[in-house]
C-alpha cells in the first residue's frame, strides 16, 4: 500500500516525482524512491528509507536526476522491514526494467519460487520484486516486437500470473521517455500536463495531477497505459486500444497548506465547521417557513426512500464510528433496522435481506476493505450508498449512489473534519428517512434541520475552547491505559475518542459500553487511571453516573463530556458541551476528545500528522 506516481514530458522528471510523492505521501511515509531515465534510456534509481525528506535531502529535491521520464514511490510496507533494500523502484539486473507497485501481489511465495528456479536473484522481501523479475521475463521472450507492442503484450503477460491488487508504472531502458502502468484493483488516474512540464503524469490519486493537468483519466481494471510527452494511449486488458473521456479535477486539490496552524490535524479541527456546513447545504432547503431536506441529488428519492427497509452501515476506523452512531441515529428517528458491521469483517457475514440499504462510509473512498465490502455487497445485489469524501475515489465510481461530504482534503492521518462531515451527512440521512417513512411530527423534521445546521455555529464556541483538554493532556500524558465509557450512541463516540488518543498519541486507549466495565475491564482500573465518560443523552445518564463511580471507587480518574442536561450531581471533572438536539450531540463530543489526543500527541513530541506504523488510505485489505 503506498502512493505511485510517473511523468513523460518535456521538464526534467525529478522535481516533479518528488512533489507529486509530497502529496501522496499520506498513503505511505515508511521509505521513498525515483527512477528517471535519461535520453539514452539508462535508468538511475535513489531510494531512501524513512520519510520523503530524506529522498528530498538525497536528491536536492530532485534536481540531481537528470531525465524527463520517470516513476516514484512512498511506501507504507506490507512485505519487508521499512528499509532502504525493500524500497520501490525495484528493477530486474543492469535496471532493464524498474517498476513501483502499490498494493499486494498474492502469489509471490510462488512466483518468487518458480524465479528463483530459473536462476533470478532476489534482493528484497517485498512481492513487488516478483513482479518486476517476471516483466523482465516475459518482455525478454518477446525480442524483436515493435517496442510499444512489445511492452504491452509483457506487462498483460505478467498481470494475466499475478494475483492480488496492483498499480504498476513501469520504465524500459531501451525504451526511454515512455512510462508504462497496469492496475487491478488499485487506483491510477493519468493527466496531460501543459506549459513547461508538457506531457503526461500519472499517479495514485488525482491531488499529485492537480496543478498541472487539468482533467484525469481514471484507467479501468486490467487497462494498461502508455504515456510519452506526446500521447496518453490506453489498451484494455485484451490489449485492444481503449479510449475514455477525461473528467475534470480541481486545480486546488493537493494544494493543502497548514495556514498557520502548526499541524494538519490542528487545522482540520477548526476546519470542522466548515466542513460540516458545506456537506449539509446542497441537502436542506427552505420551504416557506419550514426547512425540508432532499437528497434525491444522491439518488435518493422518495420512492428509493420508500422502499428501505432495513440499513447497513460499514467502514474501516473513524468510519465504522461514524457508521454505528449513524446508526443510533436512524434507528431512533426512521425507525428502521440497522446494523453496523467492520468493512473488513463483511465477507464472513450473510448477505443482507433484500430492501436493504448498504452505506459504506470512507473518506478517501479508497481503503480496500470498504471497497472490498461495496464490491462484495453490489454483487450480492444489495443497493449501495458510498459516503464518501472523495468524488472521483473509486467507491464514487463503484457505488449505485453518492452521497458527498464536502470536508476537503485531509491531511492530517488522524481524521477530524472528515469524521464531522460523516456524521452530519448520516444525522441528515435520519431525518430524511424519517421523513419518508412518516415517522415525524409536523414542525419536527424543520427542527432537527436547524439543529443540524446550527452544528457549525456551535462547533465554532466548542474548538475555541480547547485550554482544559490541553491541561487534561498534560495530566494523562503518562499514564499506561485510558479508557473511554459511553453508552447507545455514546459508546461509538467513545470508541472514536480512543481511536484519535492511540493512533496520535501512542498511549494506549480503549473503549467500551459502559454497561461493560464491570466485566472485566474494571481489573484493569488502578489508582489514578484516566476513565472519559461521554454522556451526551439525559436518559442514560443515570446509568452513567453509576457506572463512573464503579470505576471511581476502585481510583480512576473520571472525567466527564457532558452534553445539556447530563452532568446534574456528577462528581469529578466535567467538560460540558453547548446545547443540541440530543441525537447530534456525539459530534460535539468528538471536538474535546481531538483536543485531547492531538495535545497528548504534541506533549509526547509525536509526529501528530504522520503517527508511526499508520497511512492515511489503507489501500490494501
Ligand atoms: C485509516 C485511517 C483512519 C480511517 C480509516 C478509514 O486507518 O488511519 O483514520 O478512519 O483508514 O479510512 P477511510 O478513507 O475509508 O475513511
Amino acid at each position: 500500500m503506498c502512493g505511485i506516481v510517473g511523468y513523460a514530458g518535456a521538464a526534467q522528471a525529478g522535481p516533479l516525482l518528488l512533489e507529486g510523492l509530497a502529496r501522496l505521501e499520506y498513503r505511505g511515509y515508511d521509505a521513498a524512491g525515483v527512477a528517471v531515465q535519461g535520453d539514452a534510456g539508462q535508468i538511475a534509481i535513489v531510494r531512501e528509507a524513512g520519510r520523503l525528506e530524506n529522498l528530498a535531502k538525497k536528491t536536492d529535491c530532485g534536481l540531481l536526476l537528470d531525465g524527463c521520464c520517470g516513476i516514484g514511490h512512498t511506501r507504507w510496507a506490507t512485505h519487508g522491514a521499512p528499509d532502504k533494500r525493500n524500497a520501490h523502484p525495484h528493477a530486474s539486473p543492469g535496471n532493464r526494467v524498474a517498476i513501483v507497485h502499490n498494493g499486494i501481489i498474492a502469489n509471490h511465495r510462488a512466483l518468487r519460487a518458480e524465479l528463483e528456479a530459473e536462476g533470478c536473484v532476489f534482493l528484497s522481501e517485498t512481492d513487488t520484486e516478483a513482479a518486476v523479475l517476471l516483466l523482465d521475463r516475459c518482455y525478454a521472450r518477446l525480442a524483436g516486437k515493435p517496442p510499444r507492442a512489445r511492452a504491452v503484450q509483457a506487462l498483460m503477460e505478467m498481470a494475466a500470473r499475478l494475483e492480488g491488487s496492483y498499480a504498476i508504472c513501469a520504465l524500459f531502458a531501451d525504451q526511454p521517455g515512455a512510462v508504462y502502468a497496469v492496475r487491478r484493483g488499485s487506483p491510477l488516474a493519468a493527466g496531460r500536463c501543459s506549459g513547461a512540464q508538457a506531457g503526461y503524469m500519472i499517479a495514485s490519486d488525482v491531488h499529485a495531477l492537480a496543478g498541472y493537468a487539468e482533467a484525469a483519466v481514471f484507467l479501468a481494471d486490467g487497462e494498461i497505459a502508455v504515456m510519452t510527452r506526446d500521447a496518453l494511449r490506453l489498451y484494455d486488458a485484451a490489449g485492444k486500444p481503449a479510449a475514455r473521456p477525461p473528467e475534470p479535477i480541481d486545480a486546488d486539490a493537493g494544494c493543502a497548506k497548514k495556514g498557520g496552524y502548526a499541524h494538519f490535524m490542528l487545522k482540520e479541527m477548526h476546519e470542522q465547521p466548515r466542513a460540516v456546513r458545506d456537506t449539509l447545504a446542497p441537502f436542506i432547503l427552505r420551504d416557506g417557513d419550514l426547512l425540508h431536506a432532499d437528497l434525491s441529488a444522491a439518488g435518493l428519492d422518495e420512492a428509493a426512500l420508500l422502499s428501505v427497509c432495513r440499513v447497513l452501515l460499514t467502514g474501516c476506523g473513524s468510519a465504522f464510528h461514524a457508521g454505528l452512531a449513524g446508526r443510533a441515529m436512524i434507528e431512533r428517528l426512521a425507525g428502521i433496522p440497522c446494523e453496523a458491521e467492520l468493512a473488513s469483517e463483511w465477507p464472513s457475514r450473510l448477505p443482507p435481506p433484500e430492501g436493504t440499504l448498504a452505506v459504506v462510509i470512507s473518506q478517501s473512498g479508497e481503503t480496500a476493505d470498504s471497497l472490498a465490502a461495496l464490491r462484495l455487497l453490489r454483487a450480492q445485489g444489495v443497493r449501495t450508498l458510498a459516503l464518501v469524501n472523495a468524488p472521483h475515489s473509486a467507491m464514487a465510481r463503484e457505488a449505485d449512489r453518492v452521497l458527498l461530504t464536502r470536508a476537503g482534503q485531509e491531511i492530517a492521518v488522524a481524521t477530524t473534519k472528515a469524521y464531522a462531515a460523516q456524521m452530519a451527512a448520516l444525522g441528515l440521512l435520519a431525518v430524511r428517512l424519517a421523513a419518508a417513512k412518516g415517522r415525524l411530527a409536523h414542525g419536527r423534521e424543520h427542527a432537527l434541520l436547524r439543529a443540524l445546521l446550527d452544528l457549525p455555529e456551535t462547533l465554532k464556541c466548542l474548538l475555541g475552547e480547547g485550554e482544559s483538554m490541553k491541561r487534561i493532556a498534560r495530566e494523562i500524558g503518562d499514564a499506561q491505559s485510558v479508557f473511554f465509557i459511553g453508552r447507545g450512541i455514546d459508546a461509538a463516540a467513545a470508541m472514536e475518542g480512543a481511536l484519535k488518543l492511540k493512533e496520535v498519541s501512542y498511549i494506549h486507549a480503549q473503549a467500551y459500553p459502559a454497561g461493560e466495565l464491570k466485566h472485566g475491564t474494571l481489573s484493569l482500573i488502578e489508582r489514578g487511571t484516566p476513565v472519559i465518560a461521554v454522556c451526551t443523552q439525559r436518559e442514560q445518564a443515570e446509568r452513567m453516573r453509576a457506572s463512573m463511580a464503579e470505576a471511581a471507587s476502585r481510583g480512576a480518574r473520571c472525567i466527564l463530556i457532558a452534553g445539556e442536561g447530563c452532568a446534574e450531581e456528577a462528581e469529578g471533572e466535567v467538560i460540558r458541551l453547548p446545547g443540541t438536539e440530543p441525537l447530534f450531540a456525539p459530534l460535539l463530543a468528538a471536538v474535546p476528545m481531538q483536543q485531547l489526543a492531538y495535545y497528548a500527541g504534541c506533549a509526547r513530541g509525536n509526529d501528530v500528522d504522520r503517527p508511526r506504523n499508520l497511512a492515511k488510505s489503507v489501500t490494501v485489505e
